[in-house]
């Protein structure tokens, strides 16, 4: 499903390149969700932004269904984004001036160019199963914090996706609601047998996760203390 073959990423600021992945590989199996854990700077969003495509690699290449993210066209990223990722933010993402509904609508609309009644329904069914029913008319302002990560949950499937890519889910939230979160995301990936790449620095996760790898040093290690 997503393959990376020895890739690197640097910034270079002008005067000094700083080296964030080096030949990191890794491949992630349709079903499996995957979690990478590493501190703060380590590259985490980084690599989650080059598998999105988001950013692009210095060296190596990303494989998507097997075929090479660098081969297809700026279209073609785009809409394979749009159809079959779903991304967690950590700070939610959620558009202010749109309703509820219509933030969970968004990545629908995106893909199909229209709203249908049906997706209407879709997005209240899916909002009753983040325990939000009848919130679709609020504005994200007018939720807390775990509510609007339930919301951006939601959001990231509603559409669907095969991949699902979750960079700290449960960043600024507090301990009960990330263990909320995390358990509504683990199910609806599983139920629905999406593959799940999560990146975070906490190891309250890993119990979900089918592999956990740590990143340091621009490498993916196994993670050994596992569970
Ligand atoms: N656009 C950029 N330009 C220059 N340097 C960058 C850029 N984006 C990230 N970096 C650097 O790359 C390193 C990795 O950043 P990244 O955001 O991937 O870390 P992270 O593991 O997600 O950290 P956190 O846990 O704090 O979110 C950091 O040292 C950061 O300063
Ligand atoms: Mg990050």
């Amino acid at each position: 499903m997503v393959e990376l073959q020895k890739v690197s990423k640097q910034y270079d600021d002008g005067t000094t390149k700083h080296p964030v992945l080096q030949e990191l590989s890794l491949k992630v199996n349709a079903g499996e969700i995957v979690v990478i854990l590493g501190k703060s700077g380590s590259g985490k969003s980084t690599l989650l932004n080059l598998i999105s495509g988001i950013d692009t690699p210095s060296g190596g290449s990303i494989l998507l269904d097997g075929e090479a993210v660098s081969n297809q066209t700026d279209r073609e990223r785009t809409l394979f984004r749009r159809r079959h990722m779903g991304f967690v933010f950590q700070f939610f993402n959620l558009v202010p001036t749109l309703t509820v509904q219509e933030n969970l609508l968004l990545p629908r609309e995106l893909v199909q160019g229209r709203v249908a009644e049906a997706d209407e329904h879709d997005a209240k069914q899916l909002l009753k199963g983040v325990g939000l029913e009848g919130r679709h008319d609020s504005y994200p302002d007018q939720l807390s914090g775990g509510e609007q990560q339930r919301v951006a949950i939601a959001r990231a499937i509603i559409h669907d996706p095969k991949l699902i890519l979750a960079d700290e889910p449960t960043g600024n939230l507090d301990y009960e609601t990330g263990e909320t979160v995390l358990r509504l995301l683990d199910e609806m990936v599983r139920k629905k047998q999406k593959t799940m790449i999560m990146a975070t620095h906490s190891r309250e996760v890993i119990g979900m996760a089918d592999r956990v790898f740590q990143l340091y040093q621009g490498k993916l290690t196994k993670d050994n203390l596992e569970l």
